[in-house]
């Protein structure tokens, strides 16, 4: 399986490359609007890996080379670009290419993080909205903190809930979030209830924030 990372090169996308590259036997594709960024970018996640004894090759290219390929992509961009960079890479994009949604919109006052849901209704339906009509659309892994991620020190025990109306390409990223030690997938029903799952992130950064001790707050449900 191969799977590409959109702008690969940020937070989130270091720590699901690091933890897809050590975890499992898929290719992991770094994309980046700038090529000979990703491909700096994927060298230092090798070293990473390779300080740890994981040889493995992350690779880097630009994102619409990364998508040409990819059997799952995932759109590791801020929200508010997130549909303009699916834009980008739709050519490139078939009923074979899964589409992942991570991203969570929010913005922060004086009370904290709140979460500010697209019209649409959440960050996954609008790049449902975006991308050609036969494309499968998955949210997953909005409730992830990078930090945790990328710390590879780090044991997790975390949830992943996984939404989408495509009941083999919910499974298929299921099985890849759950391929990560320390991960569970859930499926949290279809896309049109994304909206809850993104707006559990500002909460987490809010407990995080206002509680000592908590940082990189995933979620875990018993
Ligand atoms: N950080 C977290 O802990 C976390 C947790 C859960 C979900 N998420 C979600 O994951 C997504 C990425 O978050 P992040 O923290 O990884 O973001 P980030 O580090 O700020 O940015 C990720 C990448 O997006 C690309 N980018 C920046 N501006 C762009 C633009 N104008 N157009 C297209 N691409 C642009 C950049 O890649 P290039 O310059 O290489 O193109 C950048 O490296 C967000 O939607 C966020 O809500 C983040």
């Amino acid at each position: 399986m191969e799977i590409a990372l959109l702008g690969g090169t940020g937070d989130i996308g270091e720590g699901l490359a690091l933890r897809w590259a050590r975890d499992t036997e898929h290719s992991v594709v770094i994309g980046s609007r700038d090529p000979e960024k990703a491909t700096s970018r994927a060298n230092d996640y090798d070293e990473l890996l390779s300080a740890r004894g994981v040889d493995i090759d992350v690779t880097g290219v630009g994102n619409e080379e990364a998508a040409a390929t990819a059997d799952v992509v995932v759109v590791s961009v801020p929200p508010e670009y997130a549909t303009d960079t699916v834009d980008t890479i739709a050519s490139q994009l078939d009923d074979e290419t899964v589409l992942v949604s991570p991203a969570v919109a929010m913005r922060r006052d004086g009370a904290g993080f709140h979460y500010e849901a697209p019209e649409a209704g959440s960050v996954a339906e609008a790049i449902e909205d975006t991308a050609p009509n036969d494309v499968p659309i998955v949210g997953a892994f909005q409730n992830l903190a990078a930090g945790a991620l990328s710390d590879l020190d780090r044991d997790l025990a975390a949830d992943v809930i996984v939404t989408s109306d495509d009941a083999e390409a919910k499974a298929l990223v299921s099985s890849l979030a759950a391929e990560i030690d320390g991960l569970r997938a859930l499926d949290g029903g279809p896309l049109a209830v994304t909206a809850l799952v993104e707006s559990m992130t500002p909460l987490l950064i809010n407990l995080a924030m206002n509680n000592d001790g908590m940082h990189d707050l995933g979620v875990r449900f018993q």
